[in-house]
């Protein structure tokens, strides 16, 4: 099957390549003015002009669906380098304590938080996870995500993470997104373990990730490393046990502490440290001097109120910032990129051709996939973003609460229509 879309009012994100963009190449988003697209199969064979539209597609009647996308844009679709969107239930009684007044931190010492979805995971069936999981993947594909990191971490036992790990190879064999997965064992320690943390942190690294590894369950390892999580120490031999099995970090670092995140993470080569609310100069010339991806995540800032991380900072240093969603029932229950988009311009003061980068090529580098997804590229997977018609590109990440999307394209066949 073949895809044409026409009458491209303007192709955005047609950078040549798969590197990352720092610095001030992010405020720079390539582009075609009226242009086609072309896809065969599932992949962009061509684009470009529309007056060098070949003759034979031209006048193409059969084989080939047709859009006419007149008054439209059409982007790349996103890549969320950061999500936990395996779980089971919600934790909307958690939001109206915090509403209450109670922190994040507070609500985990009482059990709450993580070990309240892992209480829930440990009691669904993986059948019944992996419905619920799914449902979630139909909703970012409708709202333009075609590729999506996804984490363990609510099993927090042997058992239960690998039930997580093997719903996300369910989900990676039957929805057309492109999927990685990242082992997060060291996401919490388990109550039972409270005073004797190295249990757990041995039965990680003797049980649990030589199972991931054996299976081939993931390609990244995660640790949340942060004050009242996992210390520099632990962190350090998580992620050296990891990588002797080929597990690359991409870790949770300084959301709530000057942690030590960010260092530990550069240390063992990361492709990303996340989070990093609390950053300073420190934190920007430790990342400066390395090839990690610094990824905010402000749907989590918004949601618990905490500081921003210094997006302009890291940009001004000349860093390739990325953006994801870090969809997950305590700190961010939403997927939407767009609204991440819209968050990057409005708390991070980034541009919108900034955050556009950091949603489509930055993060495709963050996850590992810049090779088939990330720009509008001749030979990546045809995932595209169809607008309904808008004023200009700004108005985009502007006017956040309404949904411009017409159609979302995944692996060269609408996948959501506007209305549909
Ligand atoms: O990225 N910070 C750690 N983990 C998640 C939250 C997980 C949860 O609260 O369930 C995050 O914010
Ligand atoms: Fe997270």
């Amino acid at each position: 099957m073949a895809l044409l879309i026409k009458n491209i009012r303007e192709l955005f994100g047609t950078c040549k390549g798969q590197a990352v963009k720092r610095g001030r190449e992010m405020a720079v988003v390539d582009s075609v003015k009226g242009a086609f697209l072309f896809a065969e199969n599932d992949t962009i064979s061509s684009f470009g002009r529309m007056e060098d539209l070949p003759a034979e597609l031209a006048s193409a009647r059969t084989g080939i669906e047709i859009i006419d996308a007149s008054g439209s844009f059409v982007f790349p679709a996103f890549c969320d380098s950061h999500t936990h969107l395996v779980y089971s239930g919600s934790r909307e009684q958690e939001f109206v304590d915090k509403i209450r007044g109670l922190t994040y931190e507070e609500i985990a010492r009482r059990g709450g938080g993580i070990l309240n979805s892992a209480r829930r995971l440990h009691e669904a069936k993986e059948d019944e996870l992996y419905l619920e999981s799914i449902t979630r993947i139909h909703e970012i594909a409708g709202m333009g995500t075609a590729a999506v990191e996804i984490k363990s971490g609510y099993g927090l036992n042997t058992e239960d993470e690998l039930k997580m790990l093997r719903v996300i190879r369910r989900i990676r064999e039957n929805c057309p997104l492109e999927i990685r997965s990242t082992f997060l064992g060291a996401h919490a320690v388990p109550a039972e373990y409270r005073n004797d943390r190295d249990v757990y942190i041995n039965q990680i690294i003797n049980e649990m990730i030589p199972l991931v590894a054996s299976e081939g369950l993931a390609e990244y390892i995660d640790v949340f490393c942060d004050d009242g999580f996992f210390t520099v120490d632990e962190t350090d031999r998580i992620l050296a046990a990891g990588s002797k099995y080929g597990l690359i970090p991409k870790i949770h670092a300084n959301e709530i502490g000057f942690s030590g995140g960010v260092q530990v993470g550069v240390r063992h080569n990361a492709l990303s440290v996340d989070h990093l609310e609390r950053s300073g100069e420190e934190e920007i010339s430790v990342l400066s001097e390395s090839d990690t991806i610094p990824t905010l995540l402000p749907g989590s800032a918004l949601f618990l109120g905490l500081p921003n991380p210094p997006a302009r900072g890291m940009i001004e240093a000349g860093l390739p910032v990325a953006l994801a969603s870090d969809y997950n029932p305590g700190s961010s229950p939403s997927g939407n990129m767009k609204l991440i988009m819209s968050l990057g311009c409005i708390r991070l003061k980034m541009t919108p051709e900034e955050v556009f980068n950091a949603v489509t090529v930055n993060s495709a580098c963050a996850m590992g996939v810049q090779d088939s997804h990330g720009s509008v590229s001749e030979g990546k997977s045809a995932g595209l973003i169809i607008t309904k018609e808008i004023p200009s590109f700004g108005f985009f990440p502007y006017a956040f609460g309404s949904d411009l999307i017409d159609k979302v394209i995944l692996r060269g066949k609408v996948w959501k229509a506007a209305g549909a």
